[in-house]
């Protein structure tokens, strides 16, 4: 049983009870928690409809539309599940000069969210469009280019995030791999954090082809597949995850990295050492879409509150555990965690050479 989890008085065995005592009370401290995002933002668009007919002009369907929905994604998301934990946050990002590009604006507003998003020329707001009939997903049409900041653009993020950061008590970075994370930003939050009285802790949720960039933030929360391709290996047993995250560590020589493991929970590194293994929580899926959202979103939450890395893991894998059994990219709130810990068996960790 992981230390930081529960103290119960001398010669007395930690319970079940202490475990799920010292949980709630970690929760609590979410609450007014402020968390600074900076990433790749985007629309998801759904249409949904009936499908009964074969096009005339080629042998597909024809879905006759009855439902279109457009939803914050990306690290939007993350903000979304920040606020729904019972967090405070401000997104930083950027939009392009378009239709998606208000509608996200405007999305943000509506939901409440305090956002600075800097919209740029020749940079379509990325904007995923799912065509579904019959329960079913038919087509994904994706508009996106990934052009780099401009140099103005870069400025004025960094200006923004310098004037939140005193405010804030940890900072997620959320890589799409859309062309905002780049090492002028990552080096210019590396400079903000050196220069603050304290160094704010710094999450990065990573693309594979941007690794080389994370170099010195506190934790790392890859996929399965991403800390495969990170680490140029095979990644499907414990041994290979437990070296694979070994590697990541010291490529990017951060002392926490959380790989998630889809229907197998997470694996959580501490300082490259020790290695603890989390099941999943889930009783029931439906959609895992933005799961990982869910899970940096609680880590920088916990990181914000000093709470315990493997307690904040514990309560991200409860908060993703919710998610995945709503459809679309949902969030999960404090009562449905209390609940989560309450009801189901307390995990099982297990520690992984
Ligand atoms: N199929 C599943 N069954 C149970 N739990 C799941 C499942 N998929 C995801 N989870 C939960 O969600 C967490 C994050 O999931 P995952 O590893 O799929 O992240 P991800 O690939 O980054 O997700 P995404 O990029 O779609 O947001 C897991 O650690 C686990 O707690
Ligand atoms: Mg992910």
């Amino acid at each position: 049983m992981p230390r930081a989890l529960a103290k119960p008085g001398r010669n007395r065995k930690v319970t079940a009870a202490d475990i799920r005592q010292s949980l709630l009370a970690a929760l609590d401290r979410f609450a007014g928690s402020r968390v600074l995002v900076i990433g790749d933002l985007m629309l998801d668009r759904y249409l949904t409809g009936d499908a009964t007919r074969i096009s005339p002009e080629a042998p597909i369907p024809v879905v006759l539309v009855e439902k279109e929905e457009l939803l914050i994604g990306g690290a939007g998301n993350v903000a979304l599940n920040i606020r729904s934990l019972g967090g405070e946050v401000v997104l930083i990002g950027r939009r392009g000069d378009d239709e998606a590009g208000r509608t996200l604006e405007e999305r943000l507003r509506s939901e409440g969210i305090e956002a600075c998003l800097f919209a740029q020329e020749n940079y379509p707001t990325p904007l995923k469009t799912r065509i579904l009939a019959r329960g079913q997903q038919m087509l994904r049409v994706d508009r996106e280019n990934r052009a780099p900041l401009t140099p103005g653009a870069v400025r004025g993020l960094l200006r923004k995030a310098g004037e939140q950061l005193p405010r804030c008590s940890a900072i997620v970075v959320s890589d799409y791999d859309k062309g905002l994370v780049c090492a002028e930003v990552m080096g210019g939050l590396r400079g903000l954090r050196a220069a603050g009285e304290k160094k704010i802790p710094l999450l990065v949720d990573p693309k594979p082809e941007n690794f080389p960039l994370y170099k010195d933030v506190t934790a790392l929360t890859p996929n399965l597949h991403e800390s495969g391709a990170c680490a140029k290996m095979p990644v499907s047993g414990p041994r290979e995850i437990v070296a694979a995250g070994r590697a990541i560590m010291r490529e990017c020589a951060c002392p926490h990295l959380i790989i998630t493991l889809g229907g197998q929970g997470m694996a959580v590194f501490v300082s490259g050492e020790e290695v603890s293994h989390i099941p999943t929580s889930a009783r029931q899926v439906f959609d895992v879409t933005g799961a990982g959202d869910t899970v940096i979103a609680a880590l920088a939450l916990g990181a914000a509150a000093s709470l315990p890395l493997i307690t904040s893991c514990l309560l991200a894998n409860y908060a993703a555990g919710l998610v995945v059994g709503k459809t679309g990219a949902a969030a999960a709130s404090p009562g449905e965690i209390r609940e989560a810990v309450a009801l189901l068996p307390v995990p099982d960790i297990e520690r992984w050479e």
